[in-house]
């Protein structure tokens, strides 16, 4: 099976208990700043995953769309925040995002770009953003900083996390320009493996690919604190606008 369809279900939640509603909540208060969302009402949260920054998106007021391709991590979503009036939910590709000029914003959190074996399928991402963005709207993008990834990656790591033992042993592929992760996780005696590839890009053939689109880039930050992005920062932020129709 294709690793993103197996590996975004209950145990990638045990493994990352850390990306929680409390960083879900800074990091919105950080892009409501950035992205001027004053105006925005409609908001698309692209592999929202178990919905943490919709409901906190949803708490400001903004109506919030939560996409993603796990039935698993939607369900949980729909559970927790469900109730929340302001939030729907749809299963969907991100390469087939069935939105036209719908929202005000389209936002994308914790590296969700970069999943598909082709520069093509990843860029018809992007396309389907720039199809999603009424013109005028505005994107966030929080995706790695490929140079800082690859100059800190730690080959293999394993810890106990609420009675499990995860074990993490992670490599770059540098033909193919990936981080690929195998991901073990021991519960009384059983193991069960997952796997992740995401294909990592610089800012500059980031810029290549969305100079293929019309979303026009405006701002780089280097993390959620406000830093600007350099060689050394931890994640590249990307922030930009549809152009507007001519
Ligand atoms: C690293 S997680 C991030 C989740 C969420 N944004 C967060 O910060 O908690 C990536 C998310 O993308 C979703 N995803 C993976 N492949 C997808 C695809 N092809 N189309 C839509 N969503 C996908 C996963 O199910 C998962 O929820």
């Amino acid at each position: 099976m294709t690793w993103y369809k197996d590996w975004f279900g209950e145990d990638y939640l045990k493994v990352y208990p850390h990306r929680d509603e409390i960083e879900a909540k800074k990091q919105v208060d950080f892009v409501a700043k950035v992205l001027d969302l004053k105006l925005a009402k409609k908001i698309l949260d692209l592999g929202c995953g178990n919905g943490r920054h919709a409901n906190e998106f949803s708490g400001k007021g903004y109506h919030v769309t939560c996409l993603d391709l796990s039935s698993v991590l939607l369900s949980l979503a729909k559970d927790k925040y469900g109730s929340a009036s302001c939030i729907c939910f749809v299963q969907a590709d991100m390469r087939q995002i069935p939105f036209a000029n719908a929202f005000d914003s389209v936002v994308s959190f914790f590296t969700t770009f970069g999943y598909f074996k082709t520069d093509d399928e990843n860029l018809q991402t992007l396309k389907n953003i720039e199809a999603a963005l009424k013109p005028g709207g505005s994107f966030f993008q929080d995706y790695m900083n490929k140079k800082f990834v690859i100059e800190n990656l730690v080959p293999y790591d394993s810890r106990q996390v609420n009675g499990f033992e995860i074990t993490q042993e992670r490599n770059y592929n540098r033909a193919e320009e990936r981080i690929e992760k195998k991901i073990t996780l021991k519960e009384n005696g059983k193991v069960r493996e997952y796997f992740e590839s995401v294909r990592l890009y610089t800012l500059e053939e980031m810029k290549t690919l969305l100079a293929k689109t019309r979303l026009k880039l405006e701002k780089t930050f280097g993390d959620f604190d406000g830093s600007s992005f350099n060689s050394k920062s931890p994640r590249l932020l990307l922030v930009g606008k549809k152009e507007p129709s001519t």
